[in-house]
């Protein structure tokens, strides 16, 4: 089940944090703005303060205000002043600690509100996306999506937002106020920017580019362990395991290196930074001592590790920022996929005014460009008609079913149901007149009653009985433990696939739809059942147009239209009698399977 053709785009850091930041909720982020850049300036302004009390502390005693002289020519020291100066440095830092926490505290809740809303996003895009677009990709990509991408960007964006607004407001502030206490050490400092940048840049964009390797094979990774527990009796039958395993294995070694790699390089950030760093510490002893400002050498020390910080920080957490934005650019190219679009001005219809007449003309489509399909298809069905659509597999029979359904869009012509092309009507208005018993029958976690009312919410619970004996499912249910009630599992597997094809069809029934499309409705129940519902079927089927799909050919021989479809177009038309003396394509059909064993049954 690889399906290949992923958008591309490109690792947009920029583009991918603003639009981030757009979508915080304002107030929140702008009080979490205003607490980082207090703790900011809270971090500056103490190493300044201290170079004012060093300056002064170090000062001769005619200028040091912490020093008394008195009558007898002695000196001593005003504690009680000296004690206070420092109480108001340590006063900063616990400030400065305070204020953090409550920072911190904000951006987690700006966070976990945005995270909030991009899974309910997220769940509605998948409802507007065409059917065409999520062919693109396996169940495994679009739960990875769902889940680990918005996991990675909930778990690590309010620490990501704090420390990259942090480390920008941090890195210039820091610069200038070095600048104004001294400019010939800021100097010095500025000096080593471009090597601090170059580390950063150099060994973070190689990290990222391992990281994005891991973070592709997790993908894959995801579909590989989704196909095979999902497949795993098929694995097991065909004794596929060890090539199954062998995948598997390949594609872990590959996961485990590019993870080693890029944390690595992540790693090795730091102690270069810390290199970088504790050169500019000598260079600015070394001037400081020339220029002699005690003081200044104190409070450079302080900027340094602050004009250091920014960068380790984003070293640090740059492998922290690359599972988030790469998660974030994955989410956001599918939340960007173009939409099914509605017209404009839908005409309404009713549900019950819809008389059920379709037209096809001169139809054209295919799934992907480069294969043809459906080339030409002109077709009429009036209201009331019974049409069975018949043809080997793969010649386009729930093709049609899925144009009508409009699941996919045509490519030239035009579909029409009660003369209104069926684009100028919206979905639900199309797709709410027409009843569905599919090929894949489609039930949800939840109780017998629940899964068959989807077909008419407001069915009251003598209704569903009712459509269930019509369907013929009303025995077994009956014999189930708790009877309606009886709660299916996710996938429905713990009733039969005929059960769940009957379950399906008194879904169908209770919706009273003006149309019915049965696509192998009843192909996986036995034949006589097949027989006691096609009677309810044709009580049902009285004015409606209804669509039968059906490989066994005895189920359709009755219908006034047959349709013979050939590699996705109509080869042949009429009822069962005018195309068996056509002697065409359809008397080979029919014949085939007249012959084989499965018609023995079918004539019974
Ligand atoms: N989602 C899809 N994406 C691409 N190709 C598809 C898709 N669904 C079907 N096809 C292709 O379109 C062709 C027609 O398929 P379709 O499902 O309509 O056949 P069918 O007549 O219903 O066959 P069956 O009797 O086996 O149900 C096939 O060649 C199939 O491979
Ligand atoms: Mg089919």
């Amino acid at each position: 089940m690889t399906k290949t053709q992923k958008p591309k785009k490109d690792y947009k850091f920029f583009a991918s944090f603003a639009r981030l930041l757009k979508q915080f909720n304002p107030s929140l982020f702008v009080l979490g703005f205003i607490t980082i850049s207090i703790v900011v300036v809270l971090s500056i302004l103490s190493p300044i303060y201290l170079r004012d009390i060093i300056n002064k502390v170090s000062s001769n005693f005619h200028t040091n205000p912490y020093l008394v002289v008195d009558g007898t020519g002695r000196v001593s020291v005003v504690w009680p002043k000296l004690i206070g100066a420092f109480t108001i440095i340590i006063g900063f830092y616990v400030g400065i600690s305070i204020i953090r926490m409550i920072s911190s505290v904000i951006l987690i809740r700006v966070s976990a509100a945005y995270t909030y809303k991009l899974r309910k996003e997220f769940r509605l895009k998948i409802d507007r996306l065409p059917l065409s677009y999520l062919d693109k990709f396996t169940h495994g990509e679009l739960l990875s999506r769902g889940t680990n991408d918005i996991d990675a960007i909930a778990e690590s964006l309010n620490h990501i937002i704090f420390e990259i607004i942090y480390a920008v407001l941090m890195f210039f502030s820091v610069l200038i106020a070095m600048f104004i206490v001294e400019w010939r050490l800021a100097l010095i400092a500025v000096a080593t920017i471009p090597l601090q940048f170059g580390i950063t840049i150099i060994i973070g964009k190689s990290s990222q580019k391992k990281y994005r390797a891991f973070q592709k094979k997790t993908g894959e990774m995801t579909s590989l362990l989704e196909e095979n527990i999902s497949g795993f009796e098929v694995v097991k039958l065909y004794s596929q395991e060890e090539k199954s395993i062998e995948k598997f294995d390949k594609l872990n070694k590959e996961m485990y290196k590019s993870n080693f790699q890029s944390n690595f390089l992540s790693m090795l950030i730091w102690p270069s930074l810390r290199f970088v760093g504790n050169i500019g510490f000598v260079a600015v002893c070394v001037v400081g001592g020339i220029i002699n400002d005690l003081g200044g050498i104190l409070a450079f020390i302080t900027f340094l590790n602050l004009f250091n910080e920014p960068f380790q920080m984003l070293g640090e957490i740059s492998s922290t920022i690359q599972t988030t934005f790469a998660g974030a650019e994955r989410l956001f190219s599918f939340m960007d996929a173009p939409e099914e679009t509605e017209t404009e001005n839908p005409i309404e219809i009713k549900k019950e005014d819809v008389t059920g007449k379709f037209s096809f003309e001169n139809v054209r489509f295919s799934y992907s460009p480069d294969t043809k399909l459906i080339t030409n298809m002109n077709l009429e069905i009036n209201p009331g008609d019974i049409v069975a659509i018949v043809g080997p597999t793969g010649a386009g029979k729930t093709t049609l079913v899925n144009l009508i359904m409009r699941f996919y869009e045509i490519n030239d012509g035009s579909i029409k149901l009660d003369n209104i092309d069926i684009r100028d009507l919206t979905r639900q208005t199309l797709r709410s007149s027409i009843g569905m018993v599919l090929q894949d029958t489609w039930l949800f976690e939840g109780s017998i009653k629940n899964n068959i009312r989807y077909g008419r919410n407001d069915a009251t619970d003598e209704e569903i009985v009712e459509a269930a004996k019509a369907a013929r499912a009303h025995h077994f249910i009956s014999t189930l433990p708790g009877g309606y009630d009886f709660v299916l599992t996710e996938n429905g597997d713990n009733i039969s696939q005929g059960q769940r094809q009957l379950i399906t069809i008194a879904r169908a029934i209770i919706s009273r739809p003006k149309i019915l499309i049965l696509d192998e409705a009843t192909s996986s129940v036995d034949t006589r059942t097949e027989q006691a519902i096609q009677e309810v079927m044709n009580e049902i089927m009285k004015d409606r147009t209804t669509f039968i799909i059906a490989h066994r050919l005895s189920t359709i021989k009755k219908a006034k239209n047959i349709i013979v479809m050939s590699h996705g177009d109509i080869v042949e038309t009429g009822n069962h009698q005018e195309l068996l003396e056509a002697n065409g394509f359809y008397a080979q059909l029919y014949n085939a399977q007249f012959l084989g064993t499965a018609s023995a049954l079918d004539e019974t």
